[in-house]
């Protein structure tokens, strides 16, 4: 069975509830832009890229629904419209990936030049095209996404055997073990993965080890869906809290250990800061403090020019139960139990609950996109701007 997150067919949304795993795998219809909307803020759909596709896919479903209900505005000026508001809208569901605002601004692109190529001059007859043409965009990004993890993944792994393996003294220097952090892979996106999908690529090409995966408190992308992840596919796994992390660094030189860490990104700013899941950040200081190598994978549609430094991120704060609470079966229940809510802090207690951290640039030695690895040039700095051609601009 493929892990899909995402099924989509012209006209038909569902995405797989991501609070409801991975005890149970029930899938839920996503039809407008509203609904994707509530998907995405409840985090039934997470990841950077999984949230864009959605958002992208939901606003597809509703325009098909729009032409059958024959409820489509007729001037291509008025669909424009409808899109640009609807768009508008789907942006405030979640402020820290960039991937969502980035698939809007193309998406918003892609509708203006269909109205003004119908040129209908707002008497009728040109929204059906609007429509198409935003639907075809929208079912483009999710075929371009799962070729574009397939390439970091390809990249990031070449990245990491050269650049963090052993000596290749003897056979086992061959086999790596990495770290990751949160859920980058087939959950986060159109399929495949980012993080998770150099790992997926190092598996695939005998040179892992072992990957071991963060639980990720408090919302636990790590033990709920990563190890999902490594189990369904027989990737060899070890899941580790965050307070383990580390430990497990320090243990360089020794037997299992940490080639690297690789982890995905919500937001790389042109200098290379980079924002992503909570606790990044301090795996890239323990990662300095051993040696191990920092790497980030994401496609260029986490990579934001227009933001200069980390500091200009905006942080997602997420409500306190998710720190107070935690939600699942009871060890021995039958399947079909539902997931209880258990109370694990003290009542009254303040809770700070920022969703992601900013990782400095200074801590990351490679950003792995689907153009290739970026590394720092003499100058101490990444080139991002250097993965972009002409078609990137406004
Ligand atoms: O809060 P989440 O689960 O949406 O956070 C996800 C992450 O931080 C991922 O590392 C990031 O979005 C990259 S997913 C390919």
């Amino acid at each position: 069975m493929v892990l899909e997150a995402i099924r989509y067919s012209r006209g038909a949304l569902e995405v797989l509830d991501q609070l409801a795993l991975p005890h149970a795998t029930r899938y839920d219809a996503v039809r407008s832009s509203r609904d994707a909307w509530q998907a995405i803020r409840s985090m039934r759909t997470r990841g950077a890229p999984a949230i864009a596709i959605v958002a992208a896919l939901g606003l597809a479903v509703e325009l098909e629904a729009l032409r059958r209900d024959a409820a489509l505005p007729p001037a291509a000026a008025d669909v424009a419209a409808l899109v640009d508001d609807r768009l508008a809208f789907l942006v405030t569901s979640r402020p820290t990936a960039v991937n969502l605002a980035d698939a809007a601004r193309k998406l918003r692109r892609v509708a203006r030049e269909a109205a003004a190529r119908a040129g209908d001059g707002g008497g009728g007859g040109g929204g059906a095209d609007v429509a198409d043409a935003y639907v075809r965009a929208a079912e483009r990004m999710l075929a371009d996404d799962v070729r574009d993890n397939e390439a970091i993944g390809r990249h990031g792994a070449e990245w990491i055997a050269a650049r963090a393996g052993g000596d290749g003294d003897d056979d086992d220097d061959a086999a790596l073990s990495v770290l990751t952090h949160c859920n980058t892979g087939s959950l986060a996106t159109a399929g495949y993965g980012t993080a998770l999908g150099v790992v997926r690529a190092l598996h695939a090409s005998s040179r892992l080890r072992r990957a071991f995966c963060t639980e990720t408190r408090p919302y636990n992308q790590g033990a709920r869906l990563t190890a999902y992840e490594l189990v369904h596919d027989g990737i060899p796994g070890t899941l580790i809290t965050d307070s383990m992390a580390a430990s497990l660094l320090a243990l360089r030189g020794r037997a299992d250990n940490i080639a690297a860490v690789v982890v995905g990104a919500d937001r790389v700013a042109a200098n290379g800061d980079t924002a992503n899941k909570i606790g990044t950040y301090a795996l890239a200081i323990a990662a300095r403090r051993h040696g191990v190598k920092f790497v980030v994978a994401a496609p260029r549609t986490t990579v934001d020019l227009k933001t200069a430094s980390g500091a200009a991120i905006v942080i997602e704060e997420r409500p306190a139960r998710e720190v107070t609470t935690i939600t699942g079966p009871t060890v021995d229940a039958d399947p079909t139990t539902p997931a209880q809510t258990i109370k694990i802090a003290a009542d009254g207690i303040a809770v700070w609950n920022p969703a992601f951290d900013v990782t400095p640039a200074e801590l990351i030695d490679a950003i792995a996109t689907e153009c290739g690895v970026v590394e720092k040039g003499e100058d101490g700095e990444f080139d991002l701007e250097k993965l972009f051609g002409q078609e990137e601009g406004d």
